[in-house]
């Protein structure tokens, strides 16, 4: 939810956090703050708002030693005062998680007459690593942490030491090597380019940054040794190119995604087979957009293999008691691998005993430890907080599965379809009109998406995508259901947008069109099923035509459509779509 970076060597390290914050920025962007070592003092800025509300007062900062921050904010509103770094006497730290016992540990420290500042979670733990120090900053920093429950990934400072200690539990940290200069950072993308080796911390683990080396400990402050791993993360992946926004780029990177998850595929197939053997149940889990690709491997599953499968949003899932079974298998589907809802369902359906598959653009991520199978998805880094190229990964990795359920090998008719998909995909990317319809949908009071069994699964991604980056009113619904309520919302201020792609369907749906345009409703329709639009032609007021395509591929096409009139309407309303209000990347917290 928030990014940190930290900095020990001999550059300038005001320049290497905002930089290094500015990656970051997709994890949270309503703070940001830095702090630097000076000449044996503690240099302090944060302000409210995005990370470059910090630019005017680096300018004339110079240290060696700095640790930053940008916030997504849980205790405490986005203020100056909530913005991280926190001190307490001569330590200064930043933190990403959430320490939730941290009321109790407030009270406490208050009780012993500590003054707080700010209305955060996280100054508790500068109080304790303060009211812990007795001369070694990383004794210090053990105790305080055993006192935290929740999550952190913490780094720490003081005014007259040149060293940053970090620890981690829960949240992710990096450490990154350079040649008399180290780094400590929440991912790889923030360390792209500077740093080409990287060690992933453990849980428990709290490391000692000097320009010189690193020590790593355990929980028990025993050194340990970790694995330097090469750092996936390439520096040129990470700009705009020359689209104005991410979202843009990364709905232009779809066809990819595609095309490199298909070819992923082949190196874990074997292990998946293996897992799978005996499956007689499936469960997809995932949040937000994750879950509209788990609505649609559900489909897959019972469709191509004939097993019965169920979708779930992965925050209800973990509370539900869930009933597992034996043969049961979890698929947990996660674009950043660290939902803190996805993450601790594939933890508790692998304590139950199932068999758990990660599907996830980040390999490195905590889903991944929980896993029995790792299936990646190949879209590349994803910036834009509303996913896009991911979906449609996620969607082609999950329709490569339910194959391998269902016994198709990589000759089968069906795996040879998904070889087609990318050209499509990129057919709609770059040549979809979608600039009248988002002019209608910005004027609308609200926006409906509908659409039948696969189209409704796309439905419900649509009308999350608009209401994201757009901030209108919606839902996604299934077409049939219309007339059972919804249907009483519909007039000439509404939108409603229906997605045709199956063509068995067609005439049901065509039905519902004809429900919304006779009320006065504005209807539009996202089709590639021959003959709609000439029937439909007097009733809609807008067409967008996708290619032709296998109607269970369809979603590849159809996202692409509804997730770029979600870009074309926020970018008429002014909107941000690569950060929207509230909203971060990661959503690390419960
Ligand atoms: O990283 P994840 O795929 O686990 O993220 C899940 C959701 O937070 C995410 O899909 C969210 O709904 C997107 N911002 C939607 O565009």
């Amino acid at each position: 939810m928030c990014g940190i970076i930290g900095y020990v060597g001999k550059r300038n390290a005001a320049k290497i956090i905002y930089e290094g914050l500015k990656r970051l920025e997709y994890r949270g962007y309503d703070s940001a703050g830095a702090a630097f070592i000076c000449g044996g003092k503690t240099a302090v800025i944060k302000k409210e708002g995005k990370v470059e509300a910090l630019a005017p007062y680096l300018n004339g900062v110079y240290a060696n030693v700095g640790i930053g921050h940008t916030r997504w904010a849980t205790h405490g509103k986005p203020s100056d005062i909530n913005a991280h770094p926190h001190s307490a006497g001569e330590i200064t730290i930043v933190h990403n998680g959430i320490i939730e016992n941290y009321a109790e540990l407030k009270e406490t420290l208050l009780r012993d007459g500590v003054a707080f500042s700010s209305d955060t979670d996280s100054e508790v733990a500068a109080h304790l690593i303060n009211k812990f120090y007795k001369g070694d900053l990383t004794e210090a920093v053990s105790q305080a942490v055993k006192m935290l429950k929740g999550s952190y990934a913490l780094m720490a400072i003081r005014a007259d030491e040149n060293r940053i200690v970090a620890a981690r539990y829960k949240s992710p940290l990096i450490i990154g090597y350079g040649g008399g200069e180290n780094f400590c950072a929440s991912d790889e993308p923030a360390l792209a380019g500077i740093c080409e080796r990287i060690t992933v911390l453990e849980d428990g683990d709290i490391a000692e940054i000097t320009a010189d080396g690193v020590n790593i400990y355990d929980g028990n402050l025993q050194l340990v040794i970790r694995g330097v791993l090469p750092n996936l993360a390439v520096s040129e992946s990470l700009g705009l190119g020359d689209c104005p926004h991410y979202m843009l780029k990364e709905l232009k990177e779809v066809p990819k995604s595609v095309q490199f998850t298909h070819k992923a595929f082949a190196d874990v197939e074997e292990k998946l087979k293996t897992a799978l053997s005996g499956v007689s149940r499936v469960i997809f889990v995932g949040c937000g957009t994750a879950y509209h690709a788990a609505l649609i491997g559900k489909r897959y599953v019972e469709s191509f293999a004939r097993i019965p499968a169920e979708a779930e949003t992965a925050g209800e899932f973990r509370y539900k008691n869930p009933v597992f079974g034996a043969g049961t298998a979890v698929f947990a589907i996660s674009q950043s691998g660290e939902t803190a809802d996805t993450v601790e369902a594939a933890r508790l359906a692998k304590s139950e005993g199932a068999k758990v598959i990660a599907v996830t653009n980040c390999l490195r991520s905590e889903l991944t430890r929980a896993a029995d199978v790792v299936v990646p998805v190949a879209a590349g880094p994803e910036i834009c907080v509303a996913a896009t190229k991911s979906y449609t990964g996620q969607v082609a990795a999950l329709y490569l599965c339910a194959l391998t359920l269902a016994g198709e090998n990589a000759d089968g008719e069906r795996r040879k379809l998904l070889w087609e998909m990318p050209k499509l995909c990129k057919k709609v990317a770059d040549n979809i009109d979608a600039g009248a319809l988002a002019q209608m949908c910005a004027c609308a009071r609200g926006v409906y998406f509908l659409g039948r069994d696969i189209d409704y699964a796309v439905a419900v991604e649509g009308s999350l995508k608009l209401k994201e980056v757009s901030y209108l009113q919606g839902e996604g619904y299934p077409a049939g259901e219309l007339k059972h309520g919804t249907l009483a919302l519909i007039d000439g201020a509404t939108v409603c947008v229906f997605i045709l792609t199956d063509a068995d369907l067609a005439g049901k749906t065509e039905n519902a069109v004809e429900q919304v345009v006779s009320r006065g409703g504005k209807a539009a329709v996202i089709t590639n099923v021959g003959g709609v639009e000439e029937r439909l032609k007097n009733k809609a007021e807008y067409f967008i035509a996708l290619p032709e395509c296998d109607k269970y591929l369809s979603p590849l096409v159809s996202a692409v459509a509804v997730q770029m009139l979600a870009y074309r309407t926020a970018v008429i309303l002014g909107r941000d779509p690569d950060k929207p209000r509230n909203l971060a990347k990661s959503v690390t917290v419960e």
